[in-house]
């Protein structure tokens, strides 16, 4: 046995897990137990009820911990989430990451075959290459959301922040860039499209 393999074979035996090996996992039912504090506004099964409130249900892990990041640091502004924020550690960010993506996604808004706002948004969807980065059917990847089925006015809220400046999003300003061009009647036609999509 080489003197490397020795070693290896020594830290797997080295059992109990010491804290700080334990603390990088993440813990569904912990963030669970977590996310009761959430369940008045974001709803009891991440899925919400209330104007302008996300639902977090089904959104890519990385996502909800950058955007609790975020909150936390202060680089994207609200009132409401930011002292929420500040008092959530890591592990429980993790935990919560974790937690959200593990429900099943909120059910699409209704809407008919002859939805004109809903035709448009889809075309408009393609132009814009929104699934390059929301992943295919908008389902969310890595840090970019899940947007399909999300609540009509919240993805609304998003672009006209995005386009205003008030949220500024991860490293290469992309929804800046992609809402730039945007007329308020797009972004409306765009977030009625993506809240009716499964
Ligand atoms: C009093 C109501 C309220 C409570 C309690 C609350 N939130 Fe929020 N949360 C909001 C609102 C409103 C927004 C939308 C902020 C905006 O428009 O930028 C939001 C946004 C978010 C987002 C960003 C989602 C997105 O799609 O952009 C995440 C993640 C989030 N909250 C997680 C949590 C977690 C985790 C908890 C509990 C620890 C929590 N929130 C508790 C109201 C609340």
């Amino acid at each position: 046995m080489t003197r490397l393999s020795m070693i290896l074979l020594a830290a797997t035996l080295a059992v109990p897990l010491d804290d700080a090996s334990r603390a990088l996992a993440a813990d569904v039912q912990a963030g669970k137990a977590t996310a009761a504090g959430c369940a008045g506004c974001h709803g009891e099964d991440g899925v919400s009820h209330i104007a302008l409130t996300p639902s977090l249900a089904g959104q890519p892990d990385d996502f909800t911990q950058w955007q609790l990041v975020y909150f936390r640091g202060g680089s994207r502004k609200n009132e409401v989430m930011e002292p929420i924020a500040k008092a959530l550690d890591n592990q429980e960010i993790r935990n919560l990451g974790a937690y959200y993506a593990s429900l099943p996604p909120p059910k699409p808004q209704p809407a008919s075959a002859s939805d004109l706002l809903a035709q448009t948004g889809g075309k408009l969807a393609v132009q814009r290459s929104c699934k390059c980065c929301d992943g295919d059917d908008y389902v969310g990847v890595g840090p970019a959301p899940r947007v399909a089925g999300q609540r009509e006015d919240v993805l609304l809220k998003a672009l006209r922040d995005f386009k205003s400046g008030v949220r500024v999003g991860s490293g290469v300003a992309s929804m800046a860039d992609v809402t730039y061009e945007l007329g308020d009647d797009a972004m409306q036609a765009l977030a009625h499209y993506m809240a009716a999509q499964p």
